[in-house]
């Protein structure tokens, strides 16, 4: 398995300095959503279609990989298809094609990897495998292209809780993770526990404004304390008040939750933002869709003087459009991906510093 931009060899059509004004279509299947989309000069978004398969896991409370590879197999074409139309683009605008190769789960990312390179081939282009979390970062510069480093991009995702500082395009330094559960991870886990369905974050997010988000005193784990976040102590908090006091409005709880997550989410954001100096705050991810979120960051932006940058919610959760720009400054810094190049379920954001 390789990583995408690896030292395999190139594809069928290298260029090292693309134009400027590239039209790429981007593929995302990492997970449970089955997306496409048309950008042109890593910025301006054509076309971006996603499709969801919430639907088709709701019953099981969770994603199951097997389904969702499935799932993926059935929908990719006509996703892609309505992508071209709705840009009014053909094949033959397409200069290159781009697909998440990480991480996620093993299944769906092959399905997106082989489709993106079956058509770079087919229509002589480059292929550029792209790593989701850094999609997730690029999602930002597709509303604000002007965003100018050092910034702090808070990633916060149903399988990633991370805080990365920019330096600059593809320089990236991890400053702290999650060391058990994902802020998504926890919304979900405390929103089946709590029977609000799945996902749990836009469940947790809507029935929290008829809470009390100082209900419950729930810890804030490892505030004050580094870069690194922990949640599934939270979620146990959650479990052991609910066992405790049966009566407890669902409402409160939820509310109460979701201000302690989001407590630690802003504080740490704050003190990593001010550690490197940075200019602007960016929100990326699943759980960046959050209202309360969205909020406090917003608020501790004016307070702290920074520039901050909430993508829309559309752009927060899982979509192709981030990934064609992420593809776009990926390939002017690295030419195409190889066509032997694999998925990597594990892959990780190539960081300046290793963690
Ligand atoms: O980025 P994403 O779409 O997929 C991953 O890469 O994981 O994130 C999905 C996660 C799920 O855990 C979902 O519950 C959470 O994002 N999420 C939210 C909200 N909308 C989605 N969490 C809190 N509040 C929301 N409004
Ligand atoms: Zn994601």
């Amino acid at each position: 398995m390789t990583e995408p931009g690896g030292q395999v060899p190139s594809g069928p059509a290298e260029r090292r300095e693309p134009a400027t004004g590239l039209t790429i279509l981007g593929i995302e299947t990492s997970c449970d959503e089955t997306a496409a989309a048309v950008v042109t000069g890593g910025h301006d978004v054509l076309s971006s279609v996603v499709s969801s398969q919430v639907d088709i896991h709701a019953r099981y409370g969770g994603v199951v990989p097997e389904i969702a590879s499935r799932a993926h197999v059935e929908l990719l074409t006509p996703v892609v298809a309505q992508a071209m139309v709705e840009a009014g683009v053909s094949d033959t605008e397409i200069g290159a094609v781009a697909a998440t190769v990480g991480p996620g789960l093993v299944g769906s990312l092959l399905v997106g990897v082989s489709a993106a390179k079956a058509m770079a081939l087919v229509w002589g282009v480059p292929f550029v495998g792209v790593n989701h979390l850094e999609a997730h970062i690029y999602a930002a510069f597709l509303e604000d292209p002007a965003l100018e480093p050092p910034m702090v991009v808070l990633l916060v995702s149903g399988g990633h809780t991370m805080l990365v500082a920019f330096h600059g395009h593809g320089r990236y330094e991890v400053l702290g993770s999650t060391v058990d559960d994902a802020a998504g991870e926890a919304f979900d886990k405390v929103a089946r526990y709590l029977g609000l369905g799945y996902p749990g974050g836009p469940a947790i997010d809507r029935v929290s404004m008829q809470g009390d988000p100082e209900a419950i005193a729930f810890p804030r784990p490892l505030r004050g304390e580094g870069f690194d976040f922990s949640f599934s102590g939270l979620k146990t908090s959650v479990v052991n008040h609910v066992r405790k006091h049966p009566d407890v409005r669902t409402e409160d709880v939820a509310a109460s939750f979701q201000a302690a997550v989001v407590d630690v989410l802003v504080e740490k954001a704050r003190r990593a933002a001010a550690s490197i100096g940075a200019t602007a705050l960016c929100l990326g991810g699943g759980v960046a869709a959050n209202s309360l979120l969205r909020e406090r960051l917003l608020d501790a932006c004016v307070v702290d003087g920074l520039h901050a940058f909430l993508p829309s919610r559309a752009m927060c959760t899982d979509n192709a459009a981030m990934v064609a720009a992420a593809a776009w400054y990926r390939l002017r810094a690295d030419g195409p991906t190889g066509l032997d190049a694999g998925a990597d379920p594990n892959l990780r954001l190539p960081s300046l510093v290793g963690r």
